[in-house]
């Protein structure tokens, strides 16, 4: 080991940053401090990464039972990263376990299902614009736009009634505010997950087409092994794994595009909105890092060795703007590399489940938005605008513009 466990994230400093500073400074593969003085692995080039992921479930668990700090005394009881990494969910199974729930969600969560989303996604894009262009002077986009749109369409797809939308926005809201405090995010996480049971029940009674109804069904067909709880889980994984990493792509889209203007005519004139989606998610990806992988044994990754039981975040941030394998200029948002491919919804088992819809909802949000609003422009310098920290995904906390 060449270097001492360098911090990470550094305060001050945006994590996609950090994560390529250290690549450039330090290589793929390097020892990290994780908050709470807790010792961790970084992972930040193309190459590493993919080997990484490519060797999950041979190699690397996803199972917090196999990360030996957090049982030996090492990890204090109150580390907030447990909340994330002990829940019983797709991201935290393995193997056979992980399978089955992932097969069970695949039989509700189908392409069709997806697909028939595409004109309501349009509808509640266009009731956002509406609304934004009845306002003059300076929006911020966040709150008015990328932010409410994903929980929108996950409520729809969950089969939400309308009028209880405003209070599951509230909730989200609360979660995922990085000024509430530790209590408050509690209890709206509380209350949220509260809502998500009687939810379930009243499906149970009342079926409806919508995800909820899908994954019962499909359950019962599979001889009815998950409890309602566990279905619960299911409804839960996928609100937080879709909601904050779409509102933060679309912001990032957003900000280069109005960064760099040439890009933004070409999207326009060759209507590329499908490249600018994939040249978000390899360049300017929400979701920087991802956690944690626990090798099953020690591990030799781009020739540095990581002890068995070590959490390892896996820096996407890093791959992708990696210069060795996008060229000098990887850290540019420039349409004509969104052909080359990208890791930024993983590989593997755990691909990301809700790719179609991400795509589909980020290239009807961009492509409706700038095409209502030709003018629209960042009312501050990109440098200006602030982001949330944290190691997993990182967005504008907001994004003032101009509409005309
Ligand atoms: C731009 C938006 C999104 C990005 C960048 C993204 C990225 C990712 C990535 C990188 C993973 C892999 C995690 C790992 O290997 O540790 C993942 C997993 C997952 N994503 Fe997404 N995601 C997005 C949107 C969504 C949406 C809209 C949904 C659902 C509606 C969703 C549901 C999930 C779920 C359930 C998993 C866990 C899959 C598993 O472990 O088998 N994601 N996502």
């Amino acid at each position: 080991m060449d270097t001492a466990p360098l911090p990470f994230p550094v305060p001050g400093e945006r994590t996609s940053d950090t994560i390529r500073r250290l690549r450039d400074e330090h290589g793929p593969v390097l020892p990290v401090l994780l908050p709470g003085e807790v010792n961790g692995w970084l992972v930040t080039s193309y190459e590493a990464t993919d080997e990484v992921l490519a060797n999950d479930e041979a190699l690397y668990s996803k199972d917090a039972r196999n990360f030996t700090g957090l049982h030996d005394g090492t990890v204090p009881a109150d580390w907030p990263l447990r909340q994330v990494i002990e829940g019983d969910h797709l991201l935290t199974k393995d193997g056979a376990d992980h399978r089955r729930l992932r097969s069970l969600i695949n039989r509700a969560f189908t392409p069709a299902r997806v697909a028939a989303l595409a004109p309501r996604v349009q509808e509640m894009t266009d009731e956002l614009l509406d609304r934004m262009a009845e306002r003059d002077g300076e929006v911020d986009l966040v709150t008015a736009f990328t932010e409410p749109l994903p929980v929108a369409v996950i409520c729809e797809l969950f089969g939400v009634p309308r009028e209880e939308r405003a209070q599951i926005r509230e909730w989200t809201g609360v979660m995922l505010s990085h000024a509430a405090a530790p209590d408050e995010v509690n209890a709206a996480a509380g209350s949220l997950l509260g809502y998500l049971a009687a939810f379930i029940a009243r499906r149970r009674r009342e079926p409806a087409d919508d995800l909820t109804t899908g994954l019962i069904r499909a359950n019962e067909d599979d001889g009815g092994r998950l409890s309602d709880n566990e279905l619960l889980w299911i409804l839960w994984v996928v609100l937080v794994a879709g909601h904050e990493t779409t509102v933060h792509l679309i912001a990032k889209a957003v900000v280069a595009l109005c960064a760099d203007p040439a890009q933004l005519d070409r999207a326009r004139t060759e209507d590329a909105w499908e490249q600018v989606v994939e040249e978000a998610l390899r360049s300017r990806n929400s979701v920087v890092g991802l956690v944690f992988r626990y090798p099953l044994k020690d591990v030799t990754v781009a020739g540095t060795t990581i002890p068995a039981g070590r959490p390892i975040v896996v820096g996407l941030t890093g791959a992708g703007t990696d210069p060795a394998r996008y060229g000098p200029d990887a850290g540019r948002f420039d349409l004509g590399k969104a052909k080359e491919g990208h890791l930024g919804f993983g590989r593997g088992p755990h691909f990301c489940l809700g790719a179609p819809l991400a795509r589909l909802e980020a290239r009807i949000a961009l492509s409706s938005l700038f095409g209502r609003f030709p003018g629209l422009r960042l009312a501050v310098r990109p440098e200006e605008i602030a982001y949330t920290a944290s190691i997993i995904t990182e967005g504008p906390l907001a994004v003032p513009v101009l509409l005309r």
